[in-house]
């Protein structure tokens, strides 16, 4: 498992408003784009606190959290309540694949994270019913200046046209790629997009 980036982040990480709308806006685009019901199982990769698990959880049957930190994972378990919880997986699921199939994948600013993206995507595809979908909210490209610090960034956004082509070359149907939102920040803008794709 990797080093735990996120341990002295995750103590902050839902205070932080801007990161809070950012993901608001990630979940309304996932709503306006899928029917999600309630016999739906998620997958939501990269989970951290559960900010977009949790919108999402409102709508389906459960959403199950894969995360390397254990420090956003025991944030995002103080947070889980009867009413509404998300089953948190401490997982590296590109080296130890779920066995588990879901309906969709969700992803909100983590596949940055990722090093290797074929495998990645090669992997979760396993874990995707047929006719289920991902959504993969990150950043567009940008030029290193998003992070203060880019320790465990392995990309620094991504181009549209790039990812759709890996995306597709991995077995994807219907890649669609639109910006959702743009992060201010006081030196420059952040494009962020919705990937969405289907395992037809
Ligand atoms: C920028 S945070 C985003 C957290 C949450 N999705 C959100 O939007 O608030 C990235 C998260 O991805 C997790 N992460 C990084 N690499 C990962 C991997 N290979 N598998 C699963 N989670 C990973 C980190 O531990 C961290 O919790």
């Amino acid at each position: 498992m990797q080093k735990d980036h996120f341990e002295v982040k995750s103590q902050t990480w839902d205070a932080g408003s801007e990161r809070v709308h950012s993901t608001k806006t990630i979940s309304e685009a996932i709503l306006e784009n899928f029917i999600l019901h309630k016999e739906m199982d998620i997958l939501d990769f990269g989970v951290g606190t559960g900010l977009l698990g949790f919108e999402i959880a409102q709508h389906v049957q459960k959403v199950y959290g894969v995360d390397t930190s254990k420090s956003m994972l025991e944030k995002l378990r103080e947070k889980n309540t009867e009413m509404l919880s998300i089953e948190a997986i401490h997982q590296d699921i590109i080296q130890t694949p779920l066995l588990q199939s879901f309906d969709g994948l969700i992803s909100s600013m983590t596949l940055h994270h990722v090093e290797d993206l074929h495998a990645f995507f090669t992997t979760i595809k396993n874990n995707i019913k047929e006719n289920g979908f991902i959504a993969i909210a990150d950043l567009e490209s940008e030029d290193g200046t998003f992070h203060s610090d880019n320790e465990g960034v392995f990309h620094f956004g991504f181009d549209k046209n790039t990812l759709c082509a890996l995306v597709a070359e991995c077995g994807f149907k219907e890649v669609a790629f639109e910006r959702i939102n743009t992060i201010q920040k006081p030196h420059r803008d952040f494009g962020v997009f919705l990937l969405r794709a289907t395992n037809a």
